[in-house]
């Protein structure tokens, strides 16, 4: 499903960019370029982004270092 459409990214997208060890949303913004048009889907971007840590078992990790 997309969740950027001005810059085309998929959840899939996002879920990859956490695999490949994105762990905030300053990261997956400069990698997938999510985020980076009109700006509307940041919030939905986030929680697709916090479900994907969450389900990898980094959520915590994150939340701790911050
Ligand atoms: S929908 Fe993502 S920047 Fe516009």
């Amino acid at each position: 499903m997309y969740v950027c459409i001005c810059q085309s990214v998929t959840d899939s997208d996002i879920r990859e960019a956490v695999n490949e060890g994105v762990r905030d949303m300053r990261e997956l913004f400069d990698k997938t370029g999510c985020s980076t048009g009109c700006g509307c889907c940041a919030e939905f971007a986030g929680e697709v982004f916090f479900e994907a840590l969450r389900e990898q078992g980094n959520f915590l990790k994150v939340v701790q270092s911050a």
